[in-house]
């Protein structure tokens, strides 16, 4: 499973990727913002500047709702550089899009997806990637994870090559369980990433070498 981050935080995006186990990551219009980031001039800066950073793939996303708007500003956004992914929201006008991106080459990747008939539709329409926003399903009181599993199940008995992309994760638990439902990637807030390194019996076990070895040193 990849791991990628999903931040528009350059100072986290570093982190994560100087730990060595980065395959990419993933920004949203909300983690744009949250950077104050402004104006188109601004975001194509940024964007080149984590392309910069990760040599993985990088999804961009678009703003626009409509077809035409849509394939404008992803076209635009896949010449900042080889390794964007436009990301485009699962609605009428972006599987539109998406078959557009599909046939010129351009790689997508279909986002807020939330069922698994979503996840099919831009499968077909030849999206490289779904985000099913699992954290988002858990907070409607279902289980996000068993919509990993379900899409899982179905694009191997369909023979879809579209990646799973397991997105809106909270927590190191959701990593784990995705990696178990059948995720390609999950792309994650940098805590959920560091959260997997822990655990009380590392702490204490190295506290004690560290002691011991003070005895032979
Ligand atoms: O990748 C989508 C993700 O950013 C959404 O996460 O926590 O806002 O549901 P969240």
């Amino acid at each position: 499973m990849k791991f990628f981050i999903d931040t528009a935080n350059l100072a986290q995006i570093k982190e994560a990727n100087d730990l060595g186990i980065l395959d990419g990551v993933t920004t949203n219009p909300s983690l744009m913002a949250k950077e104050g980031i402004k104006g188109a001039a601004a975001v194509r800066a940024h964007y080149k500047a984590i392309c910069d950073i990760v040599k993985g793939d990088i999804s961009a996303e678009v703003t626009a709702t409509t077809y035409d708007e849509m394939i404008k500003e992803g076209d635009d956004l896949a010449t900042i550089a080889s390794n964007i992914v436009v990301k485009i929201p699962m609605i009428k006008d972006g599987v539109k899009a998406i078959k557009y991106f599909a046939d010129k080459g351009i790689r997508t990747n279909c986002t807020l997806i939330f069922s698994a008939g979503q996840a099919i539709v831009a499968a077909k329409a030849g999206a490289n990637f779904v985000s099913p926003f699992i954290g988002r399903i858990d907070d409607s009181n279902w289980d996000g994870v068993q919509l990993i599993d379900q899409i899982a199940q179905i694009f191997s008995i369909q023979g879809f090559s579209t990646e799973i992309l397991a997105a809106s994760i909270r927590n190191p638990l959701h990593i784990v369980r995705c990696a178990e439902a059948g995720a390609d990637i999950c792309t994650c807030p940098l805590d959920s990433i560091l959260g997997l390194l822990k655990h009380p019996l590392t702490d204490i076990g190295l506290a004690k070498f560290i002691e011991d070895s003070k005895k032979f040193i």
